[in-house]
């Protein structure tokens, strides 16, 4: 019987594509890939290590995992823990055998082949070898109607208080005709839908620009969008964008491509032109909605989403307050609201933690009933509407109904038989709840 991986995600899209390429690697080199943890021989967790809380997980979830399987398992680290704890991993945990950095998703076939052969504390920290990028096999996908397309890996903007450009390294751009090509296939493979992900797709600058539009001033990112929509792709999502860097190029280019969905993420982090500076974010408060002025005014309505940090250091109510009233002016479709938490060996690190964890859960819950009543008018607004859902699966209330995304990105549930799974449906909404819609099919 051949070697049986189970591999456990956290965190971000990213973590789940480096996953699809593990598998894909392990596979070609013939192992198997089990779901249950009973029956792995190596146990692989890809780690996410963007919060304190989400970090301190790995370390209980390693502990659990080896007295889960009957087998004695091998047992890898990979992703952002693993790179930034390299082989102190091994102090504070010693069942683990490997460390995986999150540029050796490709090489951890030889490193569990150099455990086996009696090599002990096997790490590897290196960068990717050249001709390693993206190979991912369809069936290793976490879906087969949507897929996770890596454009860009890696971050080089340093906000103040964040991880990634230490996890992840300097950003890597991924060559375009490699993007088009493996839409192209996706497309014949018949996805429905992908998402070009980096940390900031906004920088993506490859080596050469060849095979891409040359319009005079367009930046790479939105010439890449605009070759990407001509593959036909029936629908085109693309995340994480940086407000400094989000050029109105790219909403002339949704308004020109029906394919290029409707929904724009746009972290902003925070409302206080003190706290931007002291995150480093190389954007002010106006910048920012200057940015939200030119979504909001387009031909089309564009859903917009962002990411909000309460309690970064100094932080004072004055502050806390503009970051209200932001929230206010924003109107978003969704938002994610972090507490801030302090990780090792950044800038903002060196501040002192100074708003209480009280006073950090009041201001982030205060900001959570904002939220709520107005994304409770915006899905309001939906009722009587017809939106264009692609069919994930059942929902997890009911075994009757389907549920999946529309292009604005909310989630969509409706009456429907399984048959549908994978297809586009048009739903008109009948009901808007706090964080989905519901509707019926027309047709
Ligand atoms: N550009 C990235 C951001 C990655 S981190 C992307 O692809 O989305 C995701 C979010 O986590 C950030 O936008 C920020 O709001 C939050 N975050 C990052 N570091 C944090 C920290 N130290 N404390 C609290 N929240 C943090
Ligand atoms: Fe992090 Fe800022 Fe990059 S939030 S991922 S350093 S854009």
């Amino acid at each position: 019987m051949k070697t049986q991986v189970y591999i456990e995600t956290f965190g971000c899209q990213m973590n789940v594509a480096d996953t699809e390429r593990a598998t894909t690697s392990l596979r070609k080199a013939g192992y198997d890939l089990t779901t249950s943890v009973e029956d792995a021989d190596v146990v692989l967790l890809n780690t996410c290590s963007v919060r304190e809380r989400a970090e301190r997980k790995v370390f209980n979830r390693i502990s659990d995992l080896r007295h889960a399987s009957r087998k004695r398992p091998l047992i890898g680290v990979m992703g952002c823990v693993a790179q930034l704890e390299g082989d102190g991993i091994f102090d504070k945990a010693p069942e683990v055998d490997m460390i995986i950095g999150t540029r050796a998703t490709d090489r951890i076939p030889a490193m569990i082949e150099r455990v086996r052969g009696g090599e002990a504390a096997v790490i590897d920290l290196e960068e990717r070898a050249d001709g390693e990028f993206w190979d991912v096999s369809p069936v290793e996908r976490h879906s087969p109607y949507v897929a996770f397309v890596p454009i860009i890996e890696g971050c080089n903007k340093f906000c103040s208080f964040c991880i990634v450009p230490y996890s992840r390294g300097r950003e890597k751009s991924r060559s375009a005709e490699e993007i088009v090509a493996e839409v192209k296939r996706l497309r014949g493979l018949g996805y429905k839908e992908v998402h070009l992900i980096g940390q900031n797709v906004n920088s993506y600058r490859p080596r050469s620009l060849a095979g891409l539009d040359q319009t005079p001033g367009a930046t790479p990112f939105c010439r890449l969008l605009r070759a990407v929509a001509e593959t036909g792709m029936e629908r085109i999502k693309f995340t994480t964008s940086f407000p400094r860097d989000f050029h109105p190029d790219i909403v002339a280019a949704i308004e020109e491509y029906p394919n290029l969905c409707d929904w724009v993420h746009l972290p902003v982090q925070s409302g206080s032109n003190r706290v931007l500076k002291a995150m480093r974010r190389g954007h002010t408060r106006d910048d920012y909605l200057r940015r939200v002025d030119a979504i909001k005014k387009s031909k089309r309505r564009l859903s917009l989403t962002s990411d909000l940090i309460v309690g970064f250091p100094g932080e004072t109510e004055a502050d806390f307050q503009n970051t209200m009233s932001l929230v206010e002016q924003c109107e978003y479709d969704g938002l994610y609201i972090f507490k801030y938490s302090k990780r090792p060996a950044t800038p903002a690190a060196r501040l002192p933690d100074d708003v209480p964890e009280s006073l950090k859960k009041t201001r982030f819950l205060e900001l959570e009933s904002r939220q709520r009543q107005i994304q409770g008018n915006i899905y309001e607004s939906y009722v009587g509407q017809t939106v264009s859902v692609l069919v994930e699966g059942e929902s997890a209330r009911s075994t009757d109904d389907l549920t999946g995304h529309s292009t604005c990105h909310k989630v969509v549930n409706f009456y429907g038989g399984s048959t549908l799974k994978g297809e586009i449906a048009q739903v008109r909404i009948t009901k808007a709840k706090s964080n989905s819609l519901y509707g019926e099919r027309l047709g």
